[in-house]
């Protein structure tokens, strides 16, 4: 199979890679990435990538560009997008591009191209909030902030696609994911990265806000099970199920460092910020997976390999990333 994944020089992206170069060296892959902020350009240079790999930089919005990419592929993996929630309600635009006509454009590519997979990376953001249960994939979407809703626009074409053209589309809405290679701008790397250098660690509003976390080699396995395996037309839901209020989270992160608890500082709340995710994976676990990687270890491991890579953060909290990180923590930063 030949796999056309975009977005590859990504958080999840890359580990989705290095996943498939490690269980199914009979694949190659082309990683197509446009190298935003977020990307992590010593991942493309890298050598290490073997034969079967190869690395373009662009962007999913140049549609004639991506075709002439897209030529020969078996299967596309849409990781592509802008991802951070707190980013796109400073600056949206960027948001509905790439998440809404970057989606659209690799639609047309599949579509003229008569590509046999489309596997759109979504997010249980799309459905947005709820205080109890948990969301099933015929759950309405109810998304809160720009991010959410331009990947709820993202779906609902990839559907479009699907209902008029038989398109085999496939949708995959997980939950917060961590692990190594995570932006230092999300919640877990941001909170470590502080701590180790005895920052204050800005908790948003109360702090009781609920996500449930998923080891990002477990989002990996699952959305390569879908591509493999997955019905077309279908949505799959993906949750670690372990759901954990923020403050419990920093608790955790803080005692894993030996660091102290007045380190944390409540700050003023995200607005529109979702109380709680939560995510039924029935259909998942009926094609047989399971997250396979206990919370507890994974965030120790992953708090280890924050300490260990110091040279991969510490130059993504410089330059750039500190001007975001004054308008958006204003005094504290
Ligand atoms: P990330 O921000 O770490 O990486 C996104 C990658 O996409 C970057 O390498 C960036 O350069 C690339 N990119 C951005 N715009 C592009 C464009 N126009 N053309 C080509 N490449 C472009 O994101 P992530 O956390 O790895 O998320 C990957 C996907 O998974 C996203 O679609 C996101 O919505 C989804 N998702 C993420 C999470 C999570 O917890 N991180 C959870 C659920 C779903
Ligand atoms: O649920 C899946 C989503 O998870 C993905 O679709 C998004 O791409 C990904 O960014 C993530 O979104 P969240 O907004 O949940 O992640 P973030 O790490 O930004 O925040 C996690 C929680 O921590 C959230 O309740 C907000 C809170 N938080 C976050 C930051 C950055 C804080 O309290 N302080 C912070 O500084």
């Amino acid at each position: 199979m030949r796999i056309l994944v975009t977005g590859g020089a990504g958080f999840i992206g890359q580990n989705f890679v290095r996943y498939l170069q490690a269980r199914r060296p009979d694949h190659s892959i082309v990683n197509l990435d446009k190298l935003t902020y977020a990307a992590d350009r010593e991942f493309v240079e890298a050598p290490a990538a073997g034969p079967g790999y190869q690395f373009v930089q662009e962007d999913i919005c140049r549609l004639e560009k991506v075709r002439e990419i897209a030529r020969g592929v078996d299967a596309i993996v849409n990781f592509a997008a802008e991802t951070h929630v707190d980013r796109s309600i400073l600056d949206p635009g960027s948001f509905i591009q790439t998440d809404v006509y970057g989606t659209f454009a690799l639609l047309e590519v599949v579509r003229e191209l008569g590509i046999r997979r489309f596997v759109q990376v979504s997010t249980d953001e799309v459905y947005g909030s709820t205080e109890g249960g948990a969301f099933s994939e015929a759950s309405p979407l109810n998304p809160s902030n720009p991010y959410s809703a331009s990947k709820a626009a993202g779906d609902l074409m990839a559907f479009a696609y699907w209902r008029t053209h038989r398109l085999p589309v496939l949708v995959t809405r997980s939950s917060n994911n961590f692990g190594p290679y995570q932006y230092p701008e999300k919640v877990i790397p941001l909170f470590i990265t502080n701590a180790l250098d005895d920052l204050p660690l800005p908790l948003y509003g109360d702090g009781r806000h609920v996500r449930d976390w998923l080891y990002v080699m477990d989002n990996c396995a699952a959305i390569d099970l879908v591509l493999h395996r997955g019905r077309e037309g279908e949505v799959y839901n993906i949750g670690g199920g372990h759901e954990l209020p923020n403050i419990e989270l920093t608790r955790r992160v803080l005692a894993l460092l030996g660091k102290p608890e007045s380190l944390i500082r409540h700050v003023a709340d995200r607005p529109g910020h979702d109380r709680r995710y939560a995510l039924d994976c029935r259909k998942l676990h009926a094609l047989g997976w399971r997250p396979t990687h206990a919370f507890d270890d994974a965030l120790a491991e992953t708090v280890r390999w924050y300490q260990d890579h110091e040279a991969w953060w510490r130059p993504r909290k410089a330059g750039a990333f500190q001007e975001y990180y004054r308008r958006q923590y204003g005094e504290l930063a």
